[in-house]
């Protein structure tokens, strides 16, 4: 068969991801690249040798475009999704799926109403280890999920960053934009169904926090729980083998770190963000670059990554999987499931209490399942 052709709108730090993703792979080709700023669009078509468009909607119109991947800031997702989908093209849209629940749920249905489909991503729940670790809990071999803890320490919120990176009306701040991720990753690996939250931000106010916390409990019974601290002081890579979210080496302890902290192992790894443990009956796991730690009374055992993928990878096998007619995981449902979470964080902050959510789906399949 041959590839299908993907554009990209917003060629910024995400876009350029997407387009490294596609020119891994041979389901997809690179069918042009859109940016409302003309110096990044004429920079998008010197390096790409691809037509670059205006906006998401020349894009869409492009003969060439079967499924556009919408990578501009949050608060423009929905408008970029709806133009796509009125020209019967599917999307890829970024996380968080939107600035609000109702912009998210407008650019579900604009979707819905269009019959194409709709995946969020890359979230972090599209790693491999995640997929590991979802794939112990489907099968029993652990016993019951009892809970589930992210942790997650970086310096996000000492980069420098401008006003609107920090304002979580426009879907920014540290719970929309790193949250994101990690809700993502626990609703996954708890099956999807959340039914309350209770969280705090911590470090500032009006969306300009330095950290938050949240507390998930899931239909079934399972705890889930998120820490994350943009403040900086301690960088989460140093116990991950120096490997972050890029599935990069970015962090070599110094002689003295290294007595706490061993060098990284060499083999195929995934990227990773912060530290996930999950408990079970019968034992225990630990996420890493390199795969699943698996821990029993009797034994422990590490399930590999090997060739499994991850991040925009893995975005790109899901969506050739959909387009070929098998459900999606990361589906627009689901990405709306996810903010109504994260935006649970600060409303459960705002109010004191626990909030419960209504709009939870649940996981359909793994994503990377053949
Ligand atoms: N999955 C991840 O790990 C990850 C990583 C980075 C960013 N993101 C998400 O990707 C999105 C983009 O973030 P980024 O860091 O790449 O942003 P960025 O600022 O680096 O790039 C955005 C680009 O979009 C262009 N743009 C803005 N409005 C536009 C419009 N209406 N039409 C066309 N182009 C437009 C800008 O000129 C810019 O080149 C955000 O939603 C962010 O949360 C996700």
């Amino acid at each position: 068969m041959s590839a299908r052709g993907l554009g990209i709108v917003g060629w910024g730090a995400a876009g350029r991801l997407m387009a490294e993703a596609v020119s891994r792979t041979s389901r997809f080709h690179l069918a042009g690249v859109a940016d409302a700023d003309p110096a990044t669009r004429e920079r998008a078509a010197q390096e790409t040798g691809r037509p670059a468009y205006a906006n998401a909607e020349a894009l869409a119109a492009a003969e060439d475009v079967e499924i556009v991947y919408v990578a501009t800031p949050t608060a423009s997702h929905v408008s970029d999704i709806r133009a796509a989908a009125e020209h019967g093209r599917h999307v890829i849209s970024e996380k968080p799926l939107a600035a609000t629940f109702e912009d998210a749920r407008r650019a579900v249905e604009s979707t819905e109403r269009a019959g194409v489909s709709l995946l969020v991503g890359a979230t972090h729940s599209y790693n491999a280890p995640v997929e590991i670790l979802r794939g112990v809990v489907e099968s029993g071999r652990l016993g019951e999920l009892v809970s589930v803890s992210s942790v997650c320490h970086t310096d996000w919120r000492l980069r420098s960053r401008s006003v609107v990176d920090l304002d979580a009306s426009l879907g920014n701040g540290v719970v929309l934009r790193q949250g994101a991720h990690q809700i993502d990753v626990l609703r996954y690996v708890c099956g999807g169904l959340a039914e309350t939250v209770t969280g705090t931000t911590f470090g500032g106010s009006g969306g300009r926090e330095l950290g938050f916390t949240a507390q998930l409990a899931f239909a079934g019974g399972a705890q889930a729980s998120a820490y994350y601290s943009g403040a900086g002081g301690f960088d989460s890579r140093l116990l991950t083998g120096g490997v972050g979210e890029l599935g990069t080496l970015d962090v070599v302890p110094t002689p003295e770190l290294a007595r706490f902290f061993p060098p990284p192992s060499s083999g195929p790894v995934s990227p990773v963000f912060g530290t996930l443990v999950a408990t079970f009956t019968a034992g225990g796991a630990w996420v890493a670059p390199s795969g699943v730690l698996l821990v029993t009374p009797e034994r422990v055992f590490e399930e590999a990554v090997g060739g499994r993928l991850s991040g925009w990878d893995a975005v790109l096998c899901e969506a050739d999987a959909v387009l070929a007619g098998r459900p999606a995981v990361h589906s627009g449902r689901w990405g709306l499931a996810t903010l109504e979470a994260s935006l649970a964080v600060h409303e459960s902050d705002r109010a004191g209490r626990r909030v419960e959510l209504v709009h939870q789906v649940g996981v359909g399949r793994p994503s990377q399942q053949s």
